[in-house]
C-alpha cells in the first residue's frame, strides 16, 4: 500500500474525529466509534463501558448468535459509512481500496478477495468469515492477525459489532441465514456455562504484566511523545501551562499530581475511586488501557500498546513541569533494553494506527 495515500486517508479520518470534538460530542470516535455511534443516534440499550477482562487474558468473547438475533442492520450500516469507507467498498462489484472489497464477505474465504494484496497475516488465516469469525476480527484485529495492514483498533461494543457483521450479512444477492433463537440461546448458555468455570480461578489484576518502565524511559525521545500527544491527546487535552480543561482534564504538571485532582474538572467517579499520584508507574499503566486501569472512564481512547511509544509519552509528560521530577533509575545497570519503537507486534494498537500508520506488516 502505497503510505502517502495512507497518510491522506489516515489524515481524513482523524479529522473526522477532532470534528466531533468540536461539535461537543465526545470524540469516541477516535478509538471506540462504536460507542460514539451508539450514544449520537440515541438507539436502544445502555452505553455501559465493555466489560473489561480482571486477568492478563483478554475477556472471553461474548457469542454472536444471541446478539446477531438482537443486531439492527442499518446501525450497523450508520458505522460502515462513517468508518469502514474510508478504507473499503461496500458494494457489488465494488474495487478494491486501501482494504479489500467487503460486498459478500459473509461466508467468503479470508483474504480471498480478487485482486487484492493482503498481509500475510491474514493471508495465514484459512477459514470462511463466519459470523463468528468476524466477530473476533471486528473487536480487535491486530490481536486476530497480528501485523494486519487493517489499522483500526475494532470495535469494543459487543452489540454494535453484531449489528457492523449483521450489515455486512445483507451484502450479497443471498444473504447467509442468521442463527435461530434457538441457536442463539445454546450459545448463550454454553458461554455462561465457561463464564463460571473462569470466575472459580482467583481475580487478578487489571494490568497485564508490562515490562519494566524505566529502561523504556532511560530510552524514551519526548519529542516522539509529543507528536504523538499533538496527533491525538491534544483532540481532548490542554498540555500548557495554566491551560484550560477540555473534553479532559488540562495535563501540564500531571506527573506526580494526585489523580483526578485538577480544579474546575469533573472526573468520572471511575478515577476519582483511584486514590494516589500519577507515579510514572500508574501512567504506564492508566495508558497502556484506560479502561482497564479505571473501568468506567470518561476517557473515551483505547490506549497505547507500543511499550516503547507508551514510555515516549509519559516522558514527555514528564517535561511538562517548572522542576520536571527525575526520571527513575534503571535496576541494574541494564539500559540497553530495546531502543527505538521496538516492542514486537504488541497485541493491542491503538499507537501503531497511529503514529506509525504505514508500517502494517
Ligand atoms: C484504515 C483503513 C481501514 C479501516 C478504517 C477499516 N478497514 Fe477493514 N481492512 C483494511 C485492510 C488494509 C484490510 C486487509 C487486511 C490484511 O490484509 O491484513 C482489511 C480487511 C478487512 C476484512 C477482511 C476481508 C477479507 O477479504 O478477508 C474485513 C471483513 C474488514 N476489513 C472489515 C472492516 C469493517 C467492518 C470496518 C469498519 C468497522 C473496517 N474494516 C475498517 C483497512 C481498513
Ligand atoms: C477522546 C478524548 C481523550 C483522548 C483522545 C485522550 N484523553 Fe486523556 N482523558 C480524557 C478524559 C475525559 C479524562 C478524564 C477521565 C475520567 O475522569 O475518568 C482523561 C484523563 C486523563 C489523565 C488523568 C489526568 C488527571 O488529572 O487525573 C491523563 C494522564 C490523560 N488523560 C492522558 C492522556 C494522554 C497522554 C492521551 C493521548 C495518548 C490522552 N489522555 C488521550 C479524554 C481523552
Amino acid at each position: 500500500m502505497d503510505s502517502l495515500e495512507f497518510n491522506k486517508i489516515f489524515g481524513a479520518v482523524l479529522t473526522a474525529g477532532i470534528a466531533f470534538v468540536g461539535l461537543g460530542i465526545v470524540s469516541d470516535n477516535l478509538v471506540h466509534p462504536a460507542k460514539l455511534e451508539r450514544s449520537a443516534l440515541n438507539i436502544k440499550g445502555a452505553d455501559a463501558p465493555t466489560p473489561v477482562a480482571s486477568s492478563p487474558a483478554e475477556a472471553p468473547i461474548p457469542p454472536i448468535a444471541p446478539l446477531l438475533v438482537k443486531a439492527v442492520p442499518a446501525d450497523g450500516e450508520a458505522l460502515t459509512k462513517k468508518i469502514c469507507v474510508a478504507c473499503h467498498n461496500f458494494n457489488a462489484g465494488g474495487a478494491n481500496k486501501v482494504g479489500p472489497a467487503l460486498y459478500g464477505v459473509v461466508g467468503r474465504m479470508q483474504a480471498s478477495a480478487p485482486g487484492y494484496t493482503y498481509s500475510s497475516a491474514l493471508k495465514g488465516h484459512s477459514g470462511k468469515w463466519t459470523y463468528a469469525e468476524l466477530n473476533k476480527w471486528l473487536l480487535k484485529p491486530a490481536a486476530y492477525a497480528p501485523g494486519t495492514k487493517m489499522a483500526y483498533a475494532g470495535i469494543s461494543n459487543d452489540q454494535i459489532r453484531a449489528d457492523v457483521i449483521d450489515y455486512l450479512r445483507t451484502l450479497s444477492t443471498s444473504p447467509e441465514p442468521l442463527p435461530t433463537p434457538a441457536e442463539a440461546a445454546a450459545e448463550e448458555k454454553a458461554a455462561s456455562a465457561s463464564a463460571l468455570k473462569t470466575e472459580s480461578t482467583p481475580a487478578q489484576t487489571a494490568t497485564p504484566g508490562l515490562p519494566p518502565l524505566p529502561p523504556l524511559l532511560a530510552s524514551a525521545d519526548p519529542s516522539r511523545g509529543q507528536a504523538l500527544t499533538k496527533k491525538i491527546c491534544i483532540a481532548c487535552h490542554n498540555f500548557n501551562e495554566g491551560g484550560a480543561n477540555k473534553v479532559g482534564p488540562a495535563l501540564y504538571g500531571v506527573v506526580g499530581r494526585p489523580r483526578a485532582s485538577y480544579p474546575g474538572y469533573t472526573y468520572s467517579t471511575a478515577l476519582k475511586g483511584k486514590p494516589g499520584d500519577w507515579t510514572y508507574e500508574e501512567l504506564n499503566k492508566w495508558l497502556y488501557k484506560p479502561s482497564a486501569y479505571a473501568p468506567g472512564t470518561k476517557m473515551a481512547y483505547a490506549g497505547i500498546g507500543n511499550d516503547q511509544t507508551r514510555a515516549d509519552v509519559i516522558d514527555y509528560l514528564h517535561t511538562l513541569a517548572k522542576q520536571p521530577l527525575p526520571l527513575p533509575p534503571v535496576a541494574g545497570g541494564s539500559t540497553t533494553a530495546a531502543p527505538g519503537p521496538a516492542s514486537p507486534q504488541a497485541v493491542h494498537t491503538p499507537a501503531s494506527n497511529t503514529t506509525r500508520p504505514a508500517d502494517g506488516n
